[in-house]
């Protein structure tokens, strides 16, 4: 390994992939394993630190997980984090215990030994995340308490000579305002990172391991446009080259331009060998009559994946499948049994008939953000890389009851300039999502002296972190003046613009 890496120790807990992005925007480069990844493995690592996760077991339970105890001897620096602190407590000799109260939410921490060089920069008095049921009672012979709550006498421990330490709330999130600084003393100054790591070294750690997999053989990827699928295949496009073809299954549902664009940019910028697939009268026939959102969801998602394996089968036989799959969808997906409010189809919905040995997701570990920072580093062009979300089913569902060829028209016109004016003020950074819906309402409208009776369109742009909860964004009076102005006068069948106040939820972003 040519840089230095810290290794974080699964226990199972939920925060496991934010400990290695946090590590990341350190620029640290680090690795996420199972707690059970043999001892010999871990040594071979070299690792310049490991970082021990929570994890929902409690550590007196008979089938807890556990690390090879042999870790301790390594002489590696290690941090454990809430079950990983317990784990740490017991494993060296101290105890942990089941309190009458459990601790959850945001809880002030007092800092005892201000010269830890985990808290040598954090405020004596501040506040961390904690959830835990169990806690430590008994310290391991060695370790002092550094930290502590009203009610959990050590809420950090150290043994400090041995690089040992543990803190029983959670420093990665960002209820820990100050955990950052925790971290990054842990990485720097503990650990002896220098923070000389960035995506490119990601990039380039990428493309080989792919060319290990690959080798010679053929790689099949199904391009949507979207900034995952496009950074997955621009990544193993660097890799192996004209051993990846690309198809792109144009629905006839996508924005105005956006087909064109994708084609543009893959073939004449990437030169990768990219089929484009124009099945829009495919998908419109497939859809004629059909006004039941989850309806048109399935259709799609099914036909396309019918037109992509007949591609497929065309193209013969492939080795290797490539999924834009980044680590919220990871997440999202094995959640189980949430209400289904709406079927997202770029999750679960695999083509099952082309033969193919393994699939390739090379994103499979990074949040959305660190994705944006692998594109512009593969030099995918700004506008791609900064793509809001468009949902699978495009505007299929921004079409409400029957698509016809001529509503998808009038749609994409208004749409184009609704996305043209927030750019032109400036907002397109800060509205997550903006779109317009073809309402299915026809109104009574006047225009030059004659009667009309047309659509309404209605404008939908929310702020958001995660797309789970979301606000309706304030736009400026004016700026919705001339988007209004424009629409009616440059879409035609266009005589009335509304605006959609609603926060989600009660409502959700889409319409459909
Ligand atoms: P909702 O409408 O559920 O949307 O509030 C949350 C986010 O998900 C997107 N969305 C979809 N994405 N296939 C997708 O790939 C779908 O069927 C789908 N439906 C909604 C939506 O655009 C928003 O970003």
């Amino acid at each position: 390994m040519q840089h230095q890496a810290i290794l974080v120790l699964d226990f199972g807990g939920q925060y496991n992939q934010l400990i290695a992005r946090r590590v990341r925007e350190n620029k640290v480069y680090c690795e996420v394993l199972p707690y059970s990844t043999p001892i010999e493995k871990i040594r071979e690592g070299q690792y310049s630190g490991i970082i021990f996760t929570g994890g929902p077991s409690s550590v007196s339970a008979i089938d807890a997980p556990r690390c090879d105890p042999a870790v301790f001897e390594l002489g590696i620096p290690i941090l454990g984090i809430c079950y990983g602190a317990q784990l740490m407590a017991t494993v060296l000799g101290g105890a942990v215990d089941r309190p009458e109260k459990r601790e959850y939410g945001k809880v002030s921490l007092d800092i005892i030994k201000q010269d830890s060089l985990l808290f040598r920069r954090v405020d004596a008095h501040t506040t961390c995340w904690m959830s835990h049921t169990d806690q430590i009672i008994q310290l391991p012979s060695g370790f002092s308490a550094t930290a502590k709550t009203s009610s959990c006498q050590t809420a950090a421990m150290e043994h400090a000579a041995k690089k040992q330490y543990a803190v029983q709330f959670h420093p990665e999130v960002q209820h820990t305002p100050q955990g950052n600084l925790m971290l990054r003393d842990f990485l720097f100054d503990v650990c002896g990172c220098t923070g000389d790591w960035h995506m490119a070294a990601f990039v380039q750690d990428a493309v080989e391991k792919v060319k290990q997999q690959v080798g010679n053989r053929k790689v099949l990827c199904a391009l949507s446009g979207g900034v995952d699928s496009s950074v997955a295949a621009v990544l193993i496009h660097r890799a192996i080259g004209k051993n990846l073809t690309c198809i792109f299954v144009d629905h006839g549902l996508m924005r105005k331009d956006e087909g064109d664009m994708v084609v543009k940019i893959f073939r004449e910028q990437f030169d990768m060998n990219l089929i484009r697939v124009n099945a829009q009268q495919r998908f419109l026939d497939k859809l004629s009559g059909i006004i039941e959102p989850e309806q048109k969801r399935k259709i799609i998602g099914e036909e396309f994946i019918r037109v992509f394996e007949e591609e497929a089968k065309r193209i013969g036989s492939v080795d290797f499948l490539v999924q834009g799959t980044i680590y919220p969808d990871v997440i999202e997906s094995g959640t189980g049994d949430a209400a289904v409010i709406k079927s997202h189809h770029n999750v679960g919905g695999l083509p099952e008939d082309i033969g193919f040995e393994a699939i390739l997701e090379p994103l499979r570990e990074l949040f959305k953000d660190e994705v944006r920072m692998v594109g512009l580093e593969l030099g995918i062009p700004g506008p791609l890389v900064w793509r809001q979300p468009f949902p699978g089913p495009g505007l299929g569902i921004r079409v409400i009851g029957e698509i016809t060829e001529e509503k998808l028209v009038v749609l994409r016109e208004a749409d184009a300039v609704f996305r043209d004016e927030i750019a032109k003020a400036n907002l397109d950074q800060d509205i997550h999502q903006y779109f317009a819906v073809l309402t299915g309402i026809r109104s009574v409208g006047v225009m030059g002296d004659e009667r009309t009776y047309d659509h309404t369109i209605a404008l939908r742009a929310v702020t958001t972190n995660d797309f789970m909860t979301a606000d309706w964004a304030q736009i400026p009076f004016e700026v919705l003046a001339r988007i209004s102005n424009r629409i009616v006068n440059e879409v035609r069948e266009v005589n009335r613009v509304v605006y959609d106040i609603t926060s989600k939820p009660p409502a959700t972003i889409e319409w459909e």
